[in-house]
Formats: C-alpha cells, sequence, structure tokens
C-alpha cells in the first residue's frame, strides 16, 4: 500500500477511493470473497443489504464461534471493533478485515483498560468476567468472557462462594444479578443505543398496541427490562419472535435486527421502541460506519485489517476459549 493511501486510511478509517459507478457492488463482492476465500460475518445490527451479502449473521456469541472454527484466509467482519477483534484473537493466522475501522463502541469506549486494571486491584480475590463488547486488552486482563447470550449461565457454572467482578455493562451486570441473586462487583459502562430508550412512548405503543409483546436487550435499563415480556440476546430476540404466537413485537434494541425478524416472519409486524428523542427508531451510529461500498473497498484492497500484540492476543486467548468451553458444555 502506498504511503498516502496509508495515512488516508489512518484518518479516515477506511479505504476512500473513488468507485467505478457501473461497478454491481454486490456482484463484485460475491466474486472477491470467492476469488480471495474471504467469509463476510455480520451481525443483526448491520444494514440490510449487509446482512444479505453475508455468509453468516449472528449476535456476538454465533459470530466468535464462527470466527474460531471458519477455514477462510480472510474474514471481513461486518460489525464493530471489538468484534473484529475477537475473531483475530481467535483466528490469529488469519487476515481480519473491518470496513471502518473507526466502526468503535461506546460501551467499550467506557471502560479504559488501564483504570479497570487498577479497579481489579481493589478487589485482589475476585475473579473477571468481561462481556465480550470491550477491547481485546480489556480481555487480556480478564478471567472469562461472556456475552449477553450466557452471561447468566457463566456466572451460575462458578462456585457460589466465589467472588466476582462483572464489566463493563452495569445494566446487562445488574440483570445478571437478579437473575443469578449473586453479588457481583460492577463497573459502571454503558451503552449509548440502550440507555435512551423512553418508558413513555413504550408505555403509549403497548396501549395502543394492546396484543403486542415488548422485547428487550439486557443492555437495556432497569426500569425498561422490568415491563419486557421477553429479555435476550439479539439471536435469543429473533428466536422469541419466531416462537412466540403473538404477531405483534415491540423490540427494544438496535433497529437494524427487524431486518431478519421480518424476513422470519413475514406475516407478523416489528415496531422499534422509540428513543428519548425525535427519532422512531434506534441505530446503533458505530455499526451504521459500515456501508457496502467500505464493504467493497475492504475485500478488493484487503484493508483496513485488525493487527493486535501477540502477547494482548495470547493473553486474551484463554479467557475467550474459557466461554466457549462453558457455552459447549451447556449446548449454547
Ligand atoms: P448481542 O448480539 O450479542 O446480543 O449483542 C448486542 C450488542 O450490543 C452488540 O454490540
Ligand atoms: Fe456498542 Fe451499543 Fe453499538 Fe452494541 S449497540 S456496538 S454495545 S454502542
Amino acid at each position: 500500500m502506498s504511503i498516502t493511501f496509508q495515512k488516508d486510511l489512518e484518518a479516515k478509517g477506511f479505504i476512500d477511493v473513488p468507485i467505478d459507478p457501473t461497478v454491481d457492488l454486490v456482484q463484485e463482492i460475491k466474486r472477491l470473497k470467492h476469488e480471495k476465500n474471504a467469509v463476510i460475518l455480520a451481525h443483526y445490527y448491520q444494514d440490510a443489504e449487509i446482512q444479505d451479502l453475508a455468509d453468516y449473521i449472528g449476535d456476538s456469541l454465533g459470530l466468535s464461534q464462527q470466527a474460531a472454527k471458519t477455514d477462510a484466509d480472510v474474514i471481513v467482519f461486518a460489525g464493530v471493533h471489538f468484534m473484529a477483534e475477537t475473531a483475530k484473537i481467535l483466528s490469529p493466522t488469519k487476515k481480519v478485515l473491518l470496513p471502518d475501522l473507526k466502526a468503535g463502541c461506546s460501551l467499550s469506549d467506557s471502560c479504559p483498560p488501564h483504570l479497570f486494571a487498577k479497579f481489579k486491584e481493589l478487589y485482589p480475590d475476585h475473579l473477571v468476567i468481561t462481556y465480550v463488547n470491550c477491547t481485546a486488552e480489556l480481555k487480556a486482563l480478564s478471567d472469562i468472557v461472556c456475552t449477553s447470550s450466557n452471561a447468566v449461565e457463566i456466572v451460575e457454572s462458578l462456585p457460589l462462594e466465589q467472588k466476582i467482578i462483572f464489566g463493563p455493562d452495569r445494566n446487562l451486570g445488574d440483570y445478571v444479578k437478579k437473575k443469578t441473586g449473586r453479588d457481583l462487583v460492577l463497573w459502571n459502562g454503558a451503552c449509548m443505543v440502550h440507555e435512551i430508550f423512553s418508558q413513555e412512548k413504550i408505555d403509549a405503543l403497548r396501549e395502543t398496541y394492546p396484543g403486542a409483546k415488548f422485547i428487550a436487550h439486557p443492555e437495556c435499563e432497569d426500569h425498561i427490562l422490568a415491563s419486557a415480556d421477553y429479555i435476550g440476546s439479539t439471536s435469543g430476540m429473533l428466536k422469541y419472535t419466531i416462537e412466540n404466537e403473538s404477531n405483534t413485537f415491540i423490540v427494544a434494541t438496535e433497529s437494524g435486527i427487524l431486518h431478519q425478524m421480518q424476513k422470519a416472519n413475514p406475516g407478523k409486524t416489528f415496531i422499534p421502541a422509540p428513543p428519548n428523542n425525535a427519532c422512531a427508531c434506534n441505530d446503533c451510529p458505530h455499526m451504521k460506519l459500515n456501508t457496502l461500498e467500505k464493504l467493497y473497498t475492504c475485500l478488493k484492497y484487503e484493508s483496513p485489517e485488525i493487527t493486535l500484540p501477540e502477547d494482548v492476543i495470547n493473553r486474551a486467548q484463554r479467557p475467550i476459549a474459557r466461554m466457549l468451553e462453558i457455552s459447549e458444555k451447556l449446548g449454547l
């Protein structure tokens, strides 16, 4: 890569080159994927057009499981930075690409590793469980990683007398505390998308649609979760909409998931839970930095690439492997 190209990438976070307007991006992405033996892993919060191109769409646990077992040479991660880092940790010899390096995460940002290291020192006899939405360095400071699909089960798999620090999400931590009855020490972090749902607007929607089920992600605040008919990860929520006989669902998480809900349930109605602002639904600004154009340039130029120091990879591997082992044992 030329120096100007590299500088541009560092400043912008993605390969910003003019694209031939006659190129059929979808066909080209499919061709490049085949040519380079690449796999596209996409989170449910990506735009519908990216989800439709993915080889696998899933929640954080499913995506990690796929990243660990793929035999592709290149992993294109249509998601955010911490997810692509997790894929790199699990498959260090593979090239892991992220369409926009600036696709970060407010929850991950709410827990700087140097401060967490000091926090950890205050509780020397505690085991550290970190939610996967954090940096590779934070994972390297942990004993076990978890996702919203397995956080409750991972805590329950530990002896009752085991003292635990849980971070970085205080809402998921509170939810796990309630479900398990365990007294976790929580880091005070949160996700900007899940903390702004409006109780008032959700209550009004429930009055308008009295038969609707209200489903929420455990990153939401306690008062929102208190009135939910179902609480779970994105894949858990999707499964619930398929298995539950209700025809209408009010969905409190990032609105990208509605695409798969609609595809899986063509006759049912999905209403995004509204936030405390003028918007009708809740988009993650980080997830939405990825576009079809960036996916195309990223595959074509094999950049931006995720790189991590070897010692971080080595230290972060163990807590993620522990999570995958426990999940496999429990059939999650
Ligand atoms: P899951 O898809 O694992 O439920 O996580 C949601 C999320 O916030 C990802 O950033
Ligand atoms: Fe992070 Fe929240 Fe966006 Fe998920 S939805 S990537 S937790 S900011």
